[in-house]
């Protein structure tokens, strides 16, 4: 192959992969989410921007068929509304073939916030349904390495938010969590699949992807290789018995994606399978959904930590209303459940269907006023982040060490698919070595 033809099979991460700072009133990249509009981000415009397939009800339909359970309302409310390959992982399902999920959370502050919460919220739910291994990656390094911390703050702030993680409930024979600063020096077949990843993608695709610059630290340019890695099972040879051919999916919020194309794209090159994924819409901040949340400014969102009156408080202060002015125009012209922030909140947190079309009914139409719909929303919140607090209070300091030793995780393993399978199967032949 020529140099020219090379460099052209290399671009195939595409012109949509650029960070999109267009003409859209609204931007989406890991470290950026902002939108002009009162409702958020256009959501099927992302799609399209990003290449990914809009979760359809045939989905959702053969999840439940597949499973026999009825799905997660963050599924069903579209909350979890874009996916890649998704249609894979069930089919391995049913053949009773292992996938593991993959997921993370960049540590940036001690307290995590109702919006963190969502993905583990939904992750915990996926390892329930599929009874499958997960592992989590805590990227301390990459906090290190955008904001102002110390290596020690970073890494101090992963293992508080291990605490919150781990009391989503997960199942501690089947997850493994892991801070980046304490795992990768010491995890040599994870080391190796980020050299791999680092080696063929060039410095101007990354530069496509997530828009980094001539002054941005060697650091940031290098790290996704190191958010990319876990999505591969021979990273964890302590996990997967050293085979390099179970499937992942990855639950994350869609300003993710952009690190995961990168890994969709190199994988096949390093004989690796592509991850598949499920994205997640972003979570409102208080005061509504063209505003951002910010840990460092508590007004902003409803912390794990806020203790019930605190909760309230918020609530009633910031959340913003989509109701009228005075009593008289709300009654007359009714509530906008689409900018309206309690409201929101409840399609992610309240699990009655019924009661939540009912309270959608009623606001709208003027007869429910933005007080009860508060009210019902804080009750919500306190009974939640109550049974969190205290399931947090039991998690031990050797519980989490137990949950961040690498080790086997309890699951079956078919036998891998014999050699002469593996030769037919083989579609990439690309020869150059990775
Ligand atoms: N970069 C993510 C963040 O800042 C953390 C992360 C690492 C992650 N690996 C992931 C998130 C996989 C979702 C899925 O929060």
């Amino acid at each position: 192959m020529t140099d020219i033809a090379q460099e052209m099979e290399n671009m195939s991460i595409k012109e949509e992969d650029k960070l999109g700072t267009g003409d859209d009133d609204f931007i989406v990249n890991p470290w950026e989410v902002v939108s002009t509009s009162a409702t958020g981000v256009d959501y099927d415009k992302l799609i399209k921007r990003f290449g990914s397939t809009k979760i359809d009800d045939a989905l959702i339909e053969r999840m439940e068929r597949v499973t026999g359970k009825p799905v997660h309302h963050l599924l069903r409310r579209g909350k979890f509304f874009s996916q890649r390959d998704m249609h894979s992982i069930l089919d391995m399902y049913e053949q009773k073939k292992p996938f593991y999920l993959y997921t993370g959370r960049g540590p940036s502050s001690d307290a995590m916030h109702m919006g963190h919460l969502i993905p583990f919220i939904f992750t915990k739910w996926l390892q329930d349904t599929f009874d499958v291994p997960l592992v989590i990656q805590l990227t301390d390094d990459e906090k290190y390495l955008w904001k102002d911390l110390t290596l020690e703050q970073a890494n101090h702030m992963a293992i508080e938010n291990a605490k919150d993680i781990i009391a989503c409930g997960f199942d501690i024979e089947k997850t493994f969590i892991f801070s980046d600063l304490d795992f990768i020096s010491n995890s040599p077949a994870f080391y190796r699949n980020m050299c791999r990843v680092q080696k063929l993608v060039t410095y101007n695709q990354v530069k496509g992807i997530f828009g980094f610059g001539d002054s941005d630290c060697i650091g940031k340019i290098s790290f996704p290789a190191i958010q990319a890695s876990p999505s591969f099972s021979s990273s964890f040879p302590e996990i997967f018995n050293g085979r390099s051919d179970i499937p992942c999916l990855i639950p994350c919020a869609i300003d993710q994606d952009p690190y995961f194309r990168m890994t969709r794209d190199v994988a096949p090159r390093m004989n690796c399978l592509k991850p598949a994924l499920i994205h997640s819409t972003f979570f409102p901040a208080l005061q509504g959904a063209q505003t951002k949340m910010s840990a460092s400014d508590p007004t902003t969102s409803i912390f794990v930590t806020d203790s019930d009156k605190q909760i309230k408080d918020k609530i009633n202060k910031y959340a913003f209303s989509g109701g009228g002015a005075t009593v008289e125009e709300h009654k007359e012209k009714g509530g906008n459940c689409d900018v309206d922030v309690a409201f929101q909140y409840m399609t992610f947190f309240m699990e009655s269907d019924e009661r939540l079309e009912e309270i959608k009914k009623t606001y709208t139409s003027g007869e429910l006023l933005t007080g009860f719909l508060k009210k019902e929303l804080i009750e919500i919140l306190q009974k939640l982040i109550g049974e969190h607090r205290q399931r947090r209070t039991t998690i031990t300091d050797e519980v989490v060490r137990q949950y961040m030793t690498p080790r086997k995780l309890k699951f079956d393993y078919p036998p891998p698919t014999p050699p002469s399978e593996k030769k037919k199967k083989k579609k990439h032949k690309n020869t150059k070595a990775v």
